[in-house]
């Protein structure tokens, strides 16, 4: 049985990616900071990137999936948050590979995460996997020293695979949980002029793309996890409206009182971000919910 390790599993994507690829047959460890986890459950094992320890009791993965990294959207970008947002992705991630380095093993694939916030602010210009990053902007300057930390795994693995992940759509969590809030109530809420794309992925295509990416040939691969329709941010609120409430009235969260409220963090809601998914269907991946309509009734 194939064995996968996943770097900060027990958030989101690696709970959801944990259970599709047990069910695909992959054995599945979790590394976590939490000691109780891994005290209640033989499936965590216990890391602690910040104080040097990995705890791996003699599992030796042939995957590994890096998901680690403190909440983009959790709290105020303040000076010390940015830095824990950029340490938690690019410290970790080295600290993984250094480990592995160290111990000697040798695996069939690192996958790390990465995000679309690479691209900044597209517009409506469509970006692919060669088009280059925004730097100037934090999101962008995240990603791109994360992907640099994680370009160091091509000595421990034969193939290396970032993924630049778009909005995952999920339950009870996540971007969905905040858009639809209100929507029961009678209201959905688009935000600025709504007219900026909304990249997306339906959280089952994500964790199938996971699963996809260990079967790829050796190499350094980057590739965007984004369904195939792109939608504006009124047309994505629109739909989402006609599928839990069609009666609810759409209505603009402006710039201005964003701006004021999140500062600097609005720009992950406000910027556009129309982006190929391309090359990720030319490496032989299909999407199950290509459609944001079809994915959202699958989850509502
Ligand atoms: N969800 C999305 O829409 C989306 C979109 C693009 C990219 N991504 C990226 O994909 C990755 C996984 O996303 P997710 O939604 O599953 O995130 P999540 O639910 O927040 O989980 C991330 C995990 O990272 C670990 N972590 C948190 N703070 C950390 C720190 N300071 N140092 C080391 N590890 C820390 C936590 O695990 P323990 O507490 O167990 O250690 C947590 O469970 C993240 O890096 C995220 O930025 C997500």
């Amino acid at each position: 049985m194939s064995k996968i390790l996943i770097a900060g599993g027990s958030g989101s994507i690696g709970k959801a990616f944990s259970k599709i690829a047990r069910e695909n047959n992959y054995e599945v460890k979790i590394l976590t900071r939490q000691k109780k986890l891994c005290t209640a459950d033989s499936s965590y094992l216990y890391w602690s990137p910040i104080n040097g320890e990995l705890e791996l009791n003699g599992y030796q993965p042939n995957h590994v999936v890096n998901l680690s990294g403190a909440g983009i959207a959790d709290e105020k970008w303040t000076k010390n948050r940015k830095k824990l947002i950029i340490d938690s992705r690019v410290k970790t991630t080295k600290f993984l590979i250094t480990q592995f380095k160290k111990l000697g093993y040798q695996l069939d694939s690192f996958i790390s995460a990465s995000a679309i916030g690479y691209y900044g602010d597209t517009g409506d210009n469509l970006v692919d996997e060669t088009s280059d990053p925004i730097t100037d902007e934090f999101i962008s300057e995240v990603c791109v020293l994360w992907e640099q930390a994680a370009a160091e795994a091509t000595s421990i693995c034969s193939n290396l695979t970032i993924l630049r992940i778009s909005t995952v759509l999920f339950r009870g969590g996540g971007a969905l949980s905040k858009m639809d809030k209100t929507i029961p109530f009678g209201m959905a809420n688009y935000l600025g002029n709504g007219k900026q794309y909304l990249s997306w992925i339906h959280i089952e295509d994500l964790c199938h793309m996971i699963l996809h990416t260990f079967t790829l040939p050796e190499g350094h691969h980057i590739f965007n996890a984004v369904a195939d329709e792109t939608p504006t941010n009124f047309n994505f609120t629109k739909t989402l409206r006609d599928v839990i409430n069609p009666k609810a009235l759409l209505m603009p969260a402006p710039s201005f009182s964003l701006k004021l409220i999140l500062g600097e963090m609005s720009k992950i809601v406000l910027n556009s971000s129309l982006i190929s998914n391309e090359k990720i269907k030319q490496n032989g991946f299909s999407f199950k919910y290509p459609n944001l309509k079809e994915a959202l009734k699958n989850l509502y």
